[in-house]
């Protein structure tokens, strides 16, 4: 059995120039792990606590150093209940959501190496013991952010994320491929009608003076270009709801409007009538559980009602959620919960609940980390966002799928 002989962690750059953690794992057989760590810029209020990058490299170089070296990397749910036991809080401000992280993942990482074993296969393992390893892989289906607003961008644009998504039964590198087309179309089409092409944080254009219905008219438009769109390829938004939401309304600022929890229903039940829209991510404030339970009673056979803001990965929330019945879908985001025992136990007990699993990116993310393409295949989720399909942080997520699928369908 291999034994964790050090931890390393230094401060490196994220997309968005801010300082983050990376953190590597040595065992004593050479093998080694890093982990850089991604940031939220809409973040959920019960999300694991993010420590100051200084105090995070020194406590993941000391404290955890010394606590994990010599145990065996291999039991990762033994690793994961040291650190949770080490910082004794239930939001993880002890330790810092971010070194945790980091350490759980690089453990996972080195402990892959050690095995020979690529990444996925080895998650896949952890995840799923008795899985027979020559099963079928299932390739998760891109959700491509190509219009930012929100707190990814500084237009006027209240909702955050606007998307297209390709048809389910398409495969991975045909999906890709659409993603590809629409967002090229769409920046000719945005170039001439005047509008702005620079991108936001997630790599979607990001030009001033849209609202919600003009933002998806031009993703229609690009979509109708080359696709069946509503056969071919379908529509989602990630609304943020959490981030414009003030004194229990939420304010649409490009329109100049206040709406109540009603008015947002019934604007998204209007939208749905007009635009093939599939996907609605964080609809409402999280803390306005009534309103979600009301619009997914009323529209969750035919729309994903996605929780993203509301259940942060943590299985406590989710459990909430799903006795509730707020949401039908939830985004998985590690950084959100800080362990990956914590998330593995997120996704069973989501899919178990009959609810469909999208692992996220973050806003803020690291330009060679793959670790969420590799996860979303071990949990065989059934959809992946990683933004649109530009920007090396972004496309190195969705070419680490494309070399897998390639590798798998020679
Ligand atoms: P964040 O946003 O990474 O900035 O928190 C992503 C999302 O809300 O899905
Ligand atoms: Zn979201």
């Amino acid at each position: 059995m291999p034994k964790i002989k050090s931890i390393t962690c230094q401060k490196i750059l994220n997309s968005r120039g801010d300082w983050t953690i990376e953190t590597k794992v040595t065992l004593d057989d050479g093998s080694e792990g890093s982990q850089a760590i991604p940031d939220g810029a809409s973040k959920g209020e019960n999300e694991a606590v993010y420590i100051p990058v200084e105090r995070a490299v020194d406590i993941v170089s000391t404290a955890i150093n010394d606590a994990l070296e010599g145990e065996d990397p291999t039991e990762q749910f033994v690793i994961d209940q040291i650190l949770l036991d080490m910082d004794g809080t239930t939001n993880k401000k002890h330790l810092g959501g971010n070194s945790i992280l980091s350490v759980s993942l690089a453990v996972a990482k080195a402990s892959a190496k050690s095995k020979k074993m690529e990444l996925y296969e080895y998650l896949a393992h952890l995840y799923t013991p008795k899985k027979d390893p020559s099963a079928k892989l299932k390739f998760p289906v891109p959700v491509f952010n190509i219009i930012n607003g929100g707190l990814h961008s500084h237009n006027s644009l209240s909702f955050q994320e606007f998307m297209a998504i390709p048809s389910p039964t398409l495969p991975f590198d045909k999906a890709l491929e659409m993603g590809v087309v629409v967002y090229h179309n769409l920046k000719e089409i945005l170039i001439k009608d005047g509008l702005d092409v620079d991108v936001g944080d997630e790599g979607g254009f990001a030009p001033n003076n849209l609202t919600v219905s003009k933002a998806l008219q031009y993703i229609s438009k690009a979509a109708s270009q080359s696709y069946k769109l509503g056969e071919q390829l379908f529509m989602g938004m990630d609304v943020a709801a959490g981030s414009f939401y003030m004194h229990n309304s939420y304010l649409i600022k490009e329109e100049k409007k206040t709406l109540d929890s009603n008015k947002m229903s019934q604007m998204y039940i209007d939208l749905l009538t007009t635009y093939p829209l599939i996907y609605l991510e964080d609809p409402f404030y999280e803390g306005d559980a009534e309103a979600w339970a009301k619009f997914t009673k009323a529209v969750g056979s035919r729309l994903m009602v996605v929780g993203d803001d509301l259940v942060v990965t943590n299985p406590k929330f989710l459990k909430n959620a799903v006795d509730r019945k707020l949401a039908n879908a939830v985004i998985v985001k590690p950084n959100q919960v800080g362990t990956l025992s914590e998330t593995f136990e997120f996704v069973r007990n989501a899919q178990k609940a009959g609810m469909k699993i999208i692992v996220s990116h973050r806003s803020g993310e690291t330009g060679e980390d793959t670790f969420i393409a590799d996860l979303s295949l071990a949990v065989g989720a059934d959809f992946i966002k990683s933004g649109a399909p530009v920007r090396g942080e972004r496309v190195v997520k969705y070419n680490r799928l494309l070399q897998i699928f390639n590798a798998h369908n020679k």
